[in-house]
């Protein structure tokens, strides 16, 4: 993902924008899934991989390869919880051409952006088709094992020489922004550790995710009174924390602490059931700010930048996240739900409400109650997972591979990646990358961050 100051607000212009409001009723399934359903091919109707010429797995310009692997993940659920498969074949053609070298959704075509984060979107959109039982492509790696090897791939780049810990968020360190150790990188790798904990039972995982969230808390990426920020530079030993919130932070930490929970309870483990517990509560308590803009209580809102207009493409589809993230949580934390429910009810509404079909249905700014114009990729999944995840009660909820997984596991996928990351970093230095990165940063800091760090803590 991209750091960005520019406004994009122009993009509306590339498309027509719908008027006509979608009906959806949040009671009753099937009109929640006529409402997907229009959405969905709304979501559709960008990608063009599959295209003759072009790259499966592929969005074009301006956005990038994370963000596909993000919005497959968004086809995936949506297959799940509708049980409509139009868009099974084009994922799957995506995931496999994807898949890379080293086989961890590390292709060569990415390296000169590739970070932990961008890799992890791919493998959570994976590892969600293992949990939701999508048939594995046969002779191909098992979604199971892409999402392992995702983990194995990361596991080693873990950099204890700064800050105690922690991912960086570029893989390479000749990359731009390799300095920054960065929450959706580090919450990333804890969302697949948790989830891969729940569904194999391997102790590893469970090691894994619990470091990744001890050291995040440990120089405050995460707040003791659970607001997650953006990220912290290994330049000052990450004695410095960029406070910008975005919804999917938090989203991303709930879910896997829902794993967690989910795991702990069914093993007997109180204490730590008690801790994870704990933490979800008190991340549930902190999603508030997200649903409350001026005039639209309850409605979902991305704060640091949908009222300043500073939405760049990637931050456009980080409602998507948390939504997804409060449906799996639902599903595998269900006392939550009283919580999480009113407010996914009340913004799939609002979304509706502005939504209609076509490539411009759905605009950005639910709480506006008509198409903002602002019409894009990720508006276009934001809308989506915010009304399909209202279907948890169509749905059994993520297996296991004790609990009728069908995805093949090995443990030893992705163990072809640390080498190439190795040779690479042995033979350049991340001094000279990172200082470009900081000034745009800052200027984020500057522009999209200031209203919300007033109201936000
Ligand atoms: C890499 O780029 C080439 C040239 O555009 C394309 O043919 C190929 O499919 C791409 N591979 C991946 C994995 O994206
Ligand atoms: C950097 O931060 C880590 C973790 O907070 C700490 O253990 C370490 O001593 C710090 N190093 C320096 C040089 O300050
Ligand atoms: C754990 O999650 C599964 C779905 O993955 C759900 O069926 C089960 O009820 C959850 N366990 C508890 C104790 O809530
Ligand atoms: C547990 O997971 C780790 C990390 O992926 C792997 O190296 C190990 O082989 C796994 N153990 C088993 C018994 O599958």
């Amino acid at each position: 993902m991209r750091p960005s100051t520019l406004f994009y607000g122009a993009l509306g212009l590339l498309s027509p924008i719908a008027t006509s409001a979608l009906e959806l009723n949040p009671d009753d399934p099937d009109s929640i899934k006529a409402a997907a359903k229009v959405v969905a091919a709304g979501t559709r109707d960008w990608y063009t991989g599959d295209r003759v010429g072009d790259t499966p797995g592929n969005l074009p310009d301006p956005y990038y390869w994370w963000l596909c692997g993000a919005m497959f993940g968004s086809f995936v659920d949506y297959w799940y919880y509708t049980g409509d498969d139009t868009y099974n074949a084009i994922t799957k053609q995506a995931i496999i051409h994807q898949i890379g070298d080293p086989k961890a959704f590390m292709p060569q075509n990415q390296t000169s952006t590739l970070g932990n984060d961008d890799q992890a979107f791919w493998g959570m959109t994976a590892l969600s088709a293992a949990e939701n039982k999508l048939p594995d492509v046969e002779g191909e790696m098992s979604f199971l094992s892409l999402a392992i090897a995702v983990f194995n791939t990361q596991a080693p780049r873990w950099n204890a020489r700064t800050c105690g810990g922690g991912l960086n968020w570029q893989i390479f360190t000749f990359n731009n922004g390799y300095d920054y150790k960065n929450t959706i990188s580090n919450g990333a790798f804890f969302n697949i550790a948790a989830r891969l904990a729940k569904y194999t039972g391997n102790a590893t995982y469970t090691e894994w995710a619990t470091k990744a969230y001890e050291w995040e808390l440990s120089v405050g990426l995460i707040s003791k009174d659970f607001h997650f920020y953006d990220g912290t530079s290994e330049r000052q030993n990450c004695s410095d924390v960029n406070h910008i919130q975005w919804t999917y932070n938090a989203g991303i930490h709930m879910a896997g602490a829902a794993a967690l929970w989910n795991l702990s309870t069914t093993t007997g483990d109180e204490a730590g059931a008690a801790k994870w517990r704990g933490r979800i509560e008190g991340i549930m308590k902190n999603i508030d700010p997200f649903f409350n803009p001026e005039g639209a209580p309850g409605v979902m809102s991305e704060v640091a930048c949908e009222r300043n207009g500073l939405c760049d493409h990637d931050q456009r589809s980080f409602k998507a996240y948390l939504a997804r993230w409060m449906g799996f949580t639902m599903l595998t934390a269900p006392w939550t739900r009283q919580t999480l429910m009113p407010k996914l009810r009340t913004s799939a509404v609002a979304a509706a409400k502005q939504c209609g079909p076509g490539k411009g249905g759905c605009g950005m700014r639910w709480w506006r109650g008509v198409n903002d114009g602002e019409v894009g990729v990720g508006e276009q999944m934001s809308a989506l997972e915010v009304m399909q995840n209202l279907l948890i009660d169509q749905v059994a909820g993520p297996v296991g591979e004790q609990t009728g997984g069908i995805s093949k596991n090995d443990p030893s996928a992705g163990s072809d990646g640390d080498k190439l990351t190795v040779q690479y970093n042995a033979i350049t230095t991340g001094d000279k990358a990172g200082a470009g990165f900081l000034t745009i940063l800052v200027l984020v800091f500057l522009f999209a961050g200031g209203w919300w760090l007033i109201t936000g803590e």
